[in-house]
């Protein structure tokens, strides 16, 4: 999709859609659309007057052929209530602006920002939207959608402003541009993304945007002596990898923080010997979504350049029922020493986060972050409104959710104190891998993983809730959703 900047002034913008936005109050027809308005000759408050035209979020109306206006339509979206606006929602509405003209076969649409957004956040804001709107999971359907693709896309701003708009332009691709790619790591069925194919895309990616990396095979792996991720691993004719990715800043304080973030990417979940039920096991693809996660922000800060050092490591296998799986009441080493007791196989994530963790800590990171869809029980907990945040450390926590906060992605504290450490204990082993009773499984899952930090500053997401979109939505299509790239590029950018 091609991006631009318009400088025209509303009216004299020549597209076959100019799209906009209205917001929820009794003056809906004020400052851009007022001049659009005049130009019509009021029919735009005559619209608002007939109550057509309300501003609720993400009402879509489309008027044809205005007179006075360049444009061959009008598109004016619902922004809501004026106090609740803010980036979130700008995103949603060029997302929704694009895949609702898309659908009626446009092809070119210009998006015409309003006065309180003609800066770099507005503008960056909506070219993310734009480009999250247009990516869609068919991938293999061989019949392509009869041409129903937007090819073109301007930003305009009434005029002026012209350097803002064109550097929110810029990040804003580089930012949606690392959050698909990571949408469509995750989107590709397990017979197309293996363990072995993932590091082949990260290489691949890596070496397009300038970044080291490093993967070890099934031998590495074992002389490193990461017996828990192996135990995963062991039940699959695939062989397991780690991939390793490291961003070096040109220019480095001396004591600056290195950045670790650990991505679970498990390629196909189907339980193990602790099998899961065929509904929806299909689905279990998406269980590689933290790794992928932590690609995409490698590549957006490949191009961002923080002044910190950024090392993503990324444990992937896939979790089967092999001849030679491990079985329920097995007992593993992890890498650190620590003997853990493997009472449910399915519990696979937080093994090969164990093993991942550790390996990142001897890298040298000082903070770490992992994402990992890791539990049903967090989906219990937030729906997949939010994904769940735990920490061993508040202040590295608070980081992370202000990050989170400024990038729109919906994250949420949960609990994770010392008492949760009891349900872990094992009676073979120093730790099990699940909990004794039937409560707190998203917390028990962190608990775990703590177990492996040994007080190196930790955020874990679990985002088995929100890395996939189960309905499409106006804003975006049912799918991966590419939850945590943004907030791990705003943390990264945030700690230069
Ligand atoms: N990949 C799953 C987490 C998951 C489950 C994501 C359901 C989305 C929907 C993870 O490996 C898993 O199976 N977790 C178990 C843990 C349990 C055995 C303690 C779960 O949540 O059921
Ligand atoms: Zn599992
Ligand atoms: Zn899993």
């Amino acid at each position: 999709m091609n991006l631009s900047f318009d400088p025209s002034s509303p009216a004299q913008i020549e597209t076959p859609a100019l799209a906009s936005y209205v917001f929820d109050k009794d003056d809906r027809i004020e400052g851009a659309l007022a001049a659009l308005d005049r130009a019509t000759g009021g029919r735009l408050k005559r619209l608002a007057e007939s109550g057509e035209l309300t501003g609720k979020t993400l009402e879509m109306t489309l008027v044809h052929d205005l007179p006075g206006l360049a444009a061959s339509r009008l598109l004016l979206v619902g922004a809501g209530k004026p106090e609740k606006f803010d980036g979130a929602v700008l995103r949603r509405v060029a997302a929704a602006a694009l895949r609702s003209l898309r659908a009626k076969s446009v092809t070119h649409m210009t998006f015409l920002l309003r006065e309180g957004e003609r800066n770099v956040a507005g503008s960056q804001a909506v070219t993310e939207g734009l480009l999250l709107g247009e990516f869609d999971s068919d991938f293999y359907k061989t019949e392509k959608k009869n041409g129903k693709v937007m090819e073109a896309v301007a930003l305009a701003a009434g005029g002026g402003a012209a350097p803002e708009i064109e550097q929110g332009i810029t990040r804003g691709r580089v930012i949606a541009e690392a959050q698909n790619f990571t949408r469509t790591l995750v989107n590709e069925p397990s017979n197309r993304m293996t363990p072995r194919i993932l590091a082949e895309r990260a290489q691949q990616m890596a070496r397009e945007a300038g970044l080291a990396v490093e993967v070890l095979d099934e031998k590495r792996i074992a002389e490193m002596k990461m017996g828990a991720l192996l135990s995963v691993a062991q039940g699959s004719s695939e062989p397991p990898r780690v991939i390793v990715v490291t961003y070096t800043p040109g220019q480095m304080k001396p004591g600056a923080p290195v950045l670790g973030l650990v991505g679970k990417a498990v390629t196909f979940d189907t339980g193990g010997i602790s099998i899961k039920p065929a509904e929806g096991m299909e689905k279990m693809k998406y269980d590689m979504a933290g790794g992928a996660a932590m690609l995409g922000a490698m590549k957006a800060l490949a191009a961002l350049k923080p002044a910190v050092k950024v090392v993503a490591v990324i444990p992937a296998t896939e979790n089967m029922p092999g001849g030679r799986a491990q079985k329920p009441g097995d007992v593993q080493f992890a890498m650190s020493g620590k003997s853990i007791e493997v009472i449910n196989t399915d519990a696979e994530g937080r093994l090969i986060l164990a093993d991942g963790i550790t390996y990142a800590k001897q890298l040298g990171c000082t903070h770490l972050v992992n994402a990992a869809t890791l539990t049903g029980a967090i989906v219990v907990a937030l729906s997949n409104i939010n994904a769940g945040v735990f920490t061993n450390n508040p202040e590295w926590q608070e980081k992370v959710l202000s990050s989170a906060r400024r990038v729109g992605e919906k994250m949420w504290p949960m609990p994770l104190d010392d008492d949760y450490r009891e349900l872990i204990k094992s009676t073979i082993a120093d730790i099990q891998n699940v909990g004794s009773g039937r409560g707190g499984g998203a917390s028990v899952g962190a608990a775990f993983i703590r177990e492996f930090t040994d007080d190196t500053p930790w955020v874990h997401l679990d985002i088995a809730g929100t890395a996939w979109l189960d309905e499409q939505k106006p804003w975006a299509a049912k799918g991966p959703t590419g939850i945590a790239v943004r907030t791990l590029v705003d943390l990264a950018m945030s700690l230069s």
